[in-house]
């Protein structure tokens, strides 16, 4: 949540900040601004999106070419235009944007006011800055060293970047919990939250970790030191993305151009980790604690959201192939509720961005319980991904929408695979059923194609319901998650209101919200438990209901229920939840854009949560 960039070197810096905060716009867009150094200090600031920010600029003043950029996912303060970054600290001299939350803030600003500062907006980030200025001058030192001294006294998460207005050649970046990424171009830096606002100027990249601070000169040189003043060297990385990656092409949303790449970035995710003719499977990761692995006695599955979904669908999967007990929880719920974990436990940490600070939090807590903890991330280098003993990359590629949809399928793609390759240890699943499933999974991609070419079907369908105020997902077995994640993917693009449930579940409670206007999705393409599903089928159509069936091709009972059938191809049972979400993820987006929604930016959310 905030993105933030910065420039030093011979271009133009706004044009750079700009464009990469545009690219960093899925991470807040409740305001925006820079900050540019010529001379003296300059500062842009709006509320709303870049473009509302590109109207208020005055061409006139945009020469400098060292500058910062901020946009702002709003925690402190209403989002509006005094409450935009960047700020500036008393005295007009420093300048700072930041990613995070202070939550010493409150105790701090007292203190600063006592000593007469006065603020002018609601922020934390307001605090900080005056806090690095007045550490600054009473201890008459260099802005590199006032940040560390003040970082040190500050509690919380953050990412930040100040600019010296007696400095112009200097910008000095700090990151603790919220990821940060330096670009070396020739003479050059770029500085950004992560490497999409970078990737077009420069593939040579530096991760900042936690508790180190950047100072990069004009002159080309850069040192990274730690809060204890340590000086650090990390080793320059290339980045293995390419700029089309983060573009959508022909698309017109990324949340589009995202659900039509879902067979692609299968493929990418099981590239090289299995191979069905020959029988095998290997995940780098797992194989490296794999003795430590297939003796857990227990997994714990901890994620937030979409993630969560796909840990569900890991529990069924690693109970139904591994027979080992699992647990999945909300990470915000595990880290605050002294949970039992024990150090033959395995943890296993499921995160797109890699950042979200409540999964974070879980894992360092199961850490210090010495649970081994295996990760699953999209995004390469990213703080879970680093904080995880082991763990394996989805390799989804760049998800820019905010509504997750290929880094669930990626996630339930790898999850699949750590089930089957510890099932193969274990012993407890035969070598032909294996081979059945990694055939399935080999040809699950052209599958996924196919049920692409429903979209015409489906928007005609979101047509007829796009007004209902309410929806209802039912599923069983591995589609109750799958439920899930459907309900979620409409209420976050189209604020219709929606809920999952397990369909037999059903007669317990919502049932009594059932009534003609009341569309009902039912995934029912589960044989194991077909003639239930018909039955929960059969009590929606009793109370007049409207039926949206996903149901496998050539289904004829459901059909001759249901208002609207959409047939999809059959796969095995475990692996029907990569067929089953497409349509689904379809439905919410077309719904979403016949309400006039922003399906790539919906109100309210981020795409990567660094606050609890
Ligand atoms: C929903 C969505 C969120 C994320 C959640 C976790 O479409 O994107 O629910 O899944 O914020 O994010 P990650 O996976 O980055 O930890």
């Amino acid at each position: 949540m905030c993105g933030i960039v910065g420039y030093i070197g011979n271009r133009q810096a706004f044009p750079i900040l700009i464009k990469g905060l545009k690219r960093l716009e899925y991470r807040g867009y409740d305001s925006a601004g820079v900050a540019l150094l010529n001379g003296d200090m300059t500062v842009f600031k709006k509320a709303g999106k870049v473009i509302e920010l590109e109207k208020v600029v005055d061409p006139n003043r945009l020469g400098a070419t060292i500058g910062i950029g901020h946009t702002r996912w709003a925690t402190h303060g209403e989002p509006n235009d005094r409450n935009a970054h960047p700020h500036l600290s008393q005295s007009g001299e420093l300048a700072i944007i930041h990613n995070g939350i202070i939550e010493n803030y409150a105790s701090i600003k007292a203190e600063l006011e006592r000593r007469g500062y006065v603020f002018h907006s609601d922020t934390d980030t307001e605090v900080l800055v005056n806090l690095i200025e007045e550490v600054k001058k009473t201890e008459n030192t260099t802005l590199d060293n006032a940040v560390r001294i003040a970082l040190n006294e500050v509690v919380g998460a953050y990412a930040i970047v100040v600019l010296n207005v007696n400095n112009p050649d200097q910008l000095v970046a700090a990151r603790k919990g919220s990821p940060l990424v330096m670009g070396i171009g020739d003479d050059e830096f770029f500085i950004g939250s992560d490497a999409s606002s970078i990737i077009e100027y420069t593939k040579n990249v530096v991760y900042l970790d936690d508790q180190e601070f950047a100072v990069i000169n004009r002159d080309g040189t850069y040192s990274i030191r730690t809060l204890g003043n340590v000086e650090k060297s990390h080793a320059i990385q290339k980045l293995e993305f390419s700029l089309e990656m983060i573009e959508k092409g022909n698309f017109e949303h990324f949340m589009l151009k995202e659900i039509y790449e879902q067979p692609k970035a299968i493929e990418d995710s099981l590239r090289g980790r299995m191979n069905a003719s020959q029988g095998w499977i290997k995940l780098g990761g797992l194989d490296e604690y794999i003795n430590r692995i297939d003796k857990a006695e227990r997994f714990i599955i901890t994620a937030c959201g979409t993630s969560w979904h796909s840990g569900m669908i890991g529990e069924y999967l690693l109970e139904d192939l591994a027979r080992i007990p699992v647990e999945v929880e909300y990470a915000s719920e595990f880290r605050y509720r002294n949970p039992i974990i024990r150090d033959n436990d395995v943890v296993i940490a499921i995160s797109q961005s890699g950042e979200t600070a409540d999964t974070l939090a879980a894992i360092e807590l199961a850490k210090e319980r010495q649970a081994l903890i295996y990760g699953i991330c999209n995004v390469i280098g990213s703080s879970i991904a680093r904080a995880s003993h082991a763990g394996s990359y989805t390799h989804a590629g760049p998800e820019i929408g905010v509504a997750s949809t290929k880094a669930f399928s990626t996630q339930v793609s790898i999850i699949t695979l750590i089930a089957l390759q510890i099932a193969q240890v274990k012993g407890t699943i035969p070598t032909s059923k294996m081979r059945e499933i990694l055939y399935e999974l080999e040809n699950i991609s052209k599958k996924i194609e196919e049920t692409l070419l429903l979209n015409d079907q489906i928007k005609e369908i979101a047509a007829i319901y796009k007004d209902a105020n309410n929806f209802l997902y039912l599923g069983r077995g591995y589609n109750f998650p799958v439920a899930l994640e459907g309900a979620l993917k409409l209420k976050e693009i189209s604020y219709i209101h929606a809920e999952g449930y397990p369909a037999a579940e059903m007669k317990h409670g919502p049932i009594a919200l059932i009534d003609e206007n009341m569309p009902v999705v039912f995934l029912a393409t589960n044989k194991s438990a077909y003639e239930k599903i018909v039955s929960n089928v059969q009590e929606v159509k009793a109370r007049k209901g409207k039926i949206i069936a996903v149901v496998l091709k050539g289904d004829t009972q459901i059909a001759e229920l249901a208002d609207h059938v959409i047939e999809v191809p059959e796969t095995e049972e475990i692996l029907s939840p990569l067929i089953t979400i497409v349509p689904l993820q379809l439905l919410a987006y077309h719904i979403a854009i016949m309400r006039g929604c922003n399906v790539d930016q919906p109100r309210n959310l981020a795409k990567s949560v660094t606050v609890e």
